[in-house]
């Protein structure tokens, strides 16, 4: 693995970590293997119709349960492979279970003595126009769940150079207007709203965006200063828990307005703000 090239926010994560791909071999040429130079080991590139893939996409399970568990939103095994594992592609940095620590080892539910790669975040998406428009189905990171590992921005990273791996232009992504994660997104650039509230999804109070993805934006959510990014200035907010505020900007734009999120979530007395300017 070279990561001489890149400068994260945490490279930690690049010297104890190991990047690894799950893809069907027929897409493993059509996809970045090296992205930004951080090789992906034919070892660690992984086919999910063989049987001697089964623990680690078993492991892949865990960590959902153990991200999105909490929240109530994780994912069957069959959604894993019907919907990601061979019409997209799964990126994210492993451990080797015989370096972790045990109290580490117990709470993933390793068998004692198991050896092997051991998920800790995953970048799931799927192309929807290929082969470069792609929804971001899924970003997870086990950073909250194991603090004192240091593993700060791992969600980050791993969504930029899972993005920079399946070689995206145009990412598409759903997420919830309260959602942790948008403080990730938001690091990408400026997100042109698809939709405000979206009754189709399982959670109404859910935004659609669209990214135009540029190595420059990639390189900027990964924690590279040299790459900066502009976002316009916002024109009002939207408090996270305001469901009115969020069907008012869905009928604005079903009418033909557009609009973009052009930053992070901020804090308020009253919950979250998020910045919205009209593009
Ligand atoms: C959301 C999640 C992916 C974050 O993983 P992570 O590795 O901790 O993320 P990163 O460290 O890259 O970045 C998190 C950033 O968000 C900020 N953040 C997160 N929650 C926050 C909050 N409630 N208030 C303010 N900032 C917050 C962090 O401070 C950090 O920013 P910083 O680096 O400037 O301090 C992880 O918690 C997770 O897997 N959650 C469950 C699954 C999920 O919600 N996925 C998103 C689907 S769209």
């Amino acid at each position: 693995m070279t990561a001489d090239l890149l400068r994260t926010r945490n490279n930690a994560i690049l010297r104890d970590m190991t990047p690894y791909l799950v893809a069907l071999p027929n897409h493993w040429k059509l996809l970045d293997r090296s992205p930004f130079g951080l090789t992906i080991s034919q070892e660690n590139t992984i086919d999910p119709t063989l049987t001697s893939s089964e623990r680690f996409l078993l492991l892949l399970q865990t960590l959902d349960r153990l991200t999105f568990g909490p929240e109530g939103m994780p994912m069957p095994r069959w959604v894993f492979y019907d919907c990601a594992e061979i019409p997209g592609a799964v990126f994210g940095f492993a451990q080797r279970a015989e370096n972790l620590p045990k109290s580490v080892r117990e709470a993933i539910g390793l068998e004692a003595g198991e050896t092997g790669l051991v998920p800790f975040s995953t970048y799931i998406a799927i192309p929807i126009r290929p082969p470069h428009v792609w929804f971001g189905h899924n970003l997870s990171s086990l950073n909250p769940t194991f603090p004192a590992m240091n593993l700060k921005g791992l969600a980050s990273i791993t969504k930029a150079l899972g993005l920079k791996v399946f070689r995206c232009v145009t990412q598409i992504g759903a997420t919830q207007w309260d959602s942790d994660a948008l403080h990730i997104h938001t690091r990408f650039g400026p997100l042109q709203l698809v939709t405000a509230w979206t009754p189709a999804h399982s959670e109404a109070a859910t935004l659609t965006y669209r990214l135009d993805v540029t190595d420059d934006k990639l390189r900027h959510a990964y924690g590279d200063m040299d790459a900066p990014i502009h976002y316009p200035d916002a024109d009002f907010e939207i408090a996270a828990d305001d469901w009115e505020a969020m069907r008012d900007l869905q009928a604005r734009i079903e009418a033909g307005e557009q609009f973009a999120v052009v930053g992070s979530p901020r804090r308020h007395e009253k919950g979250r703000r998020i910045p919205v300017a009209r593009i």
